[in-house]
């Protein structure tokens, strides 16, 4: 990014942390955690963004507890889809560009194939409700934005299936993993290199809603032997079906989503799950 300024919010989490890195060339990188903009005030963001001026603005900020929105579902709109309406209208009165980032729990998991962008949405829970609010806000005031949807999303930092996985492998000699359920591992190292690579190429492309996973899919439990190769841990991993496995929020069946827009688009594509999970170790 050259000659901008930029407004990263949510700097703290996996996809922020990553897109302050590399976002670093930027001429003015102003980069907020919860502390200088907090999502659930929406009305307190104007005024930062008012006063910053940025040319973009980065939305990493969200409310991602997927069980716990079940029972919080007021904070869960307020952070995930009247927050971004908010800094839509602000973005829209500056002339800057919002890129935003949505999730693949906006799909109810029926179709066979991976999800398009122009499919039907039909959330299963209510995390998945607040992100398409979320999208819809944004949408609907106009201005210039990137919805960038992404799946399943893993990295060096914050709390994660990885780490999770990772740890529970040390401390326990067998683990039962969901295999019902298909999706995308995706980075978020790979999230913020196609954020900088797609604004790079392609700052005049259409708004729209675009879907940013990395390649191939797989289920919960391919992705644990596939951590547990890597490492090299020795722990048990048994296949189960979602029944076997309660959760307070219902999850989609098959999430995968297709990327072909943002290939077209934007000439921008992640790497395999596969290969970018191998290039997160070495980031441990
Ligand atoms: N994680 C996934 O599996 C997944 C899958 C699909 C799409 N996405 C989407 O990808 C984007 C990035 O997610 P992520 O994985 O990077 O999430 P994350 O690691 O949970 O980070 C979210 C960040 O938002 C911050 N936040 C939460 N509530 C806030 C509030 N009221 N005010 C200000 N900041 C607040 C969190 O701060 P604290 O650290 O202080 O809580 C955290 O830094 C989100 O839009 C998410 O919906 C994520």
């Amino acid at each position: 990014m050259t000659g901008q300024k930029v407004l990263l919010l949510g700097a703290g989490g996996q996809v922020g942390t990553e897109l302050r890195r590399s976002f670093s060339g930027a001429p003015e990188l102003l980069a907020c955690g919860r502390q200088q903009a907090d999502l659930s005030r929406p009305e307190k963001l104007r005024d930062l963004v008012r006063e910053f001026r940025p040319d973009v603005i980065l939305n990493a900020a969200a409310y991602t507890a997927v069980d716990r929105a079940e029972s919080e579902p007021d904070l869960a709109m307020m952070v995930n889809a009247a927050a971004p309406g908010v800094l839509a209208e602000e973005a829209a009165r500056l002339g800057a560009l919002l890129v935003h980032y949505s999730t693949d729990y906006v799909f109810d998991g029926t179709k066979s194939g991976p999800w398009l962008e122009s499919d039907a949405t039909g959330p299963l829970n209510v995390y998945g409700r607040s992100k398409l609010a979320g999208e819809e806000a944004i949408q609907r005031v106009g201005g210039r934005y990137f919805i960038f949807r992404t799946s399943w999303v893993y990295g060096p930092h914050g709390s994660n299936f990885l780490l999770t996985m990772l740890r529970l492998g040390r401390e326990r000699p067998q683990l039962r993993i969901v295999d019902d359920q298909t999706g995308a591992p995706t980075s978020s190292i790979e999230i913020s290199r196609a954020t900088l690579a797609a604004l790079k190429r392609a700052s005049d492309a259409p708004s729209g809603i675009y879907h940013m996973s990395c390649g191939g899919w797989t289920s919960w439990y391919g992705f644990a032997c596939a951590i547990f190769r890597q490492a090299g841990t020795s722990a048990e991993l048994l296949p189960i079906p979602s029944e076997q496995y309660p959760t307070p929020a219902r999850r989609p069946r098959n999430s995968v989503l297709s990327n072909e827009k943002l290939r077209a688009v934007f000439g921008v594509e992640l790497a395999g799950w596969e290969e970018a999970l191998q290039e997160v170790f070495p980031r441990l």
